[in-house]
């Protein structure tokens, strides 16, 4: 299997400048940051490591260029360079997922699914393109008609995690170009390769100059971030990451009022009831806790079974668990990959020790894995979680699953709303109306019912609490990059 870039097949995908005003630049300052691959740590390339200068460059040919994408170019358009952009990156899924393999870890097979599912975004969001108009409103008063037109806000800026660099690009900038919005991206400096990528890609389809600017940063993300959030030509900004960092661009958007889109922590509960179809519900928290080594802000963290079938439910996952396979995502075979960042693993060790201390047991893994160069642990499965441990607070972002028991229904929602945050949620039960009632009272932003996976480009994806406000996909998403101008008229004048 391929384990190199040497085996892109396109090599103008490896991209290593930013993209400013259509021409791949160098930082201001000259200086660079390398990519290392997780799972190796050898270095994938070396980037320019760009500041607020290289940023308000961006910025201003993005604003110069939204001065005719709003007026010149129609819907239809968009939709056809968004449906084109779609087609390239499908025909370039080998050297995508490549790409997204070595810079972020997740397995080739996930990382073939997230070029689908980003993909999949573009498709969407081309067909949104024309459906987002606006309507006759009938008034009140018979002399008056009263129209309304949804017109693009301005520059759009897109910051993006590594969990799904390829996906968070498309959620965001899919939806900002078809509502006719220009862009800058700022990806996550541990996985920008698969960005330069698309960006290439997007050029390709004919997206025109300006409407696609790529900022490149590792080490200078605050100081980027703030000129992104201060500059009042960027007339929205989208966010996926931390709560904390989405209060901080919040606090420095707020004298330029911006639009805002913030798809923030989770922490989400993953609720088994006893009547719960077992073979069903292992499988749905497999996808559900370990897609991407467990790194998804939707994954499992709480996972709380009823006592009726907690020891047998904790036996199959043990005994499932038991089959999964670490190692680089490019080795055939392998089911989870490395963590993004040395961080993590210390992270997820610091939540299996907390979880010892108070008293649960490790049923299997609870280490790392140091004959492996990356940032490697292994898949841990831990018993009798008690509701005073670290993980009932905080998302571990690791493959680290804790069985919590419970008793009743009541119960159990008035645990898995005792959380700042609310994001996904998951219901395992053959009982409708109890998933029913369920859903409705959980605190969350999406609930997934006997399923282990909440993402789709036609359902709206955000939360509630602290994992933020505004929503991406679905018919709402393109909605954020629109503000609806009401047009009124005397048609007796
Ligand atoms: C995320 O982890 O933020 C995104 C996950 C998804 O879209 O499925």
């Amino acid at each position: 299997m391929a384990n190199t870039l040497d085996a892109l097949r396109r090599k103008d995908l490896l991209q290593t400048k930013g993209l400013i005003d259509g021409k791949w630049s160098p930082a201001a300052t000259g200086e660079t940051f390398r990519v290392v691959n997780p799972a190796s740590l050898d270095v994938l390339a070396t980037l320019p490591e760009m500041g607020a200068e290289d940023a308000t460059q961006a910025i201003v040919a993005a604003s110069r260029a939204f001065a005719s994408f709003r007026t010149t170019t129609t819907a239809r358009q968009r939709a056809r360079w968004l449906r084109k952009w779609n087609d390239l990156v499908l025909e370039n899924i080998d050297d995508l997922a490549l790409i997204l393999t070595l810079e972020n870890g997740k397995t080739l097979q996930e990382a073939r699914g997230e070029v689908v599912y980003g993909a999949s975004f573009l498709e969407w969001f081309a067909a949104e393109a024309e459906r987002a108009h606006g309507q006759v409103v009938p008034a009140a008063n018979p002399s008056h008609r009263i129209l309304t037109a949804k017109q693009p806000v301005g520059v759009a800026a897109l910051l993006t995690p590594w969990n799904f660099p390829i996906a968070m690009i498309t959620r965001k900038a899919g939806a900002a170009l078809a509502a006719g919005c220009t862009t800058v991206w700022k990806p996550a400096g541990e996985t920008p390769l698969s960005c330069l990528a698309l960006a290439v890609l997007a050029q390709e389809a004919g997206l025109p100059v300006g409407s696609i600017n790529v900022v490149l940063t590792l080490n200078k993300v605050a100081e980027v971030g703030q000129a992104l959030c201060e500059n009042s030509l960027v007339r929205k900004l989208s966010f996926t990451g931390s709560t904390r960092v989405g209060k901080l661009l919040a606090q420095q958007c707020s004298p330029t009022l911006k639009k805002l889109s913030l798809e923030l922590g989770g922490n989400s509960p993953f609720i088994l009831f006893d009547d719960a179809q077992i073979d069903h519900a292992v499988e749905a928290l497999v996808m559900a806790k370990f897609r991407n080594s467990g790194q998804t802000c939707v994954t499992a963290n709480r996972v709380y079974v009823q006592k009726g079938i907690y020891d047998q439910f904790a036996e199959a996952m043990l005994k499932r668990m038991q089959s999964l396979q670490v190692g680089p995502g490019t080795q055939e075979g392998v089911t989870i990959g490395p963590l993004t960042h040395e961080r993590a693993v210390d992270k997820a060790m610091q939540h299996i020790e907390d979880a010892k201390r108070h008293g649960g047991h490790v049923l299997i893994g609870g280490a790392p894995l140091p004959d492996l160069k990356g940032y490697f642990i292994q898949p841990t499965l831990i018993r009798d979680m008690k509701p005073e441990m670290m993980t009932t607070r905080e998302e571990i972002f690791a493959p680290v699953l804790g069985l919590y028991p419970f008793e009743t229904e009541e119960e159990v929602i008035g645990l898995a709303n005792n959380s700042t945050v609310g994001l996904g949620s998951f219901i395992m039960s053959e009982n409708m109306s109890r998933c029913v009632r369920v859903a409705e009272a959980l605190e969350v932003g999406m609930v997934g019912i006997n399923v282990g996976m909440l993402s789709a480009c036609e359902s709206p994806f955000g939360g509630v609490k602290g994992s933020g406000y505004g929503r991406e996909g679905g018919t709402q998403g393109i909605e954020d990059y629109l503000a609806v101008k009401p047009i009124l008229l005397d048609v007796n004048h």
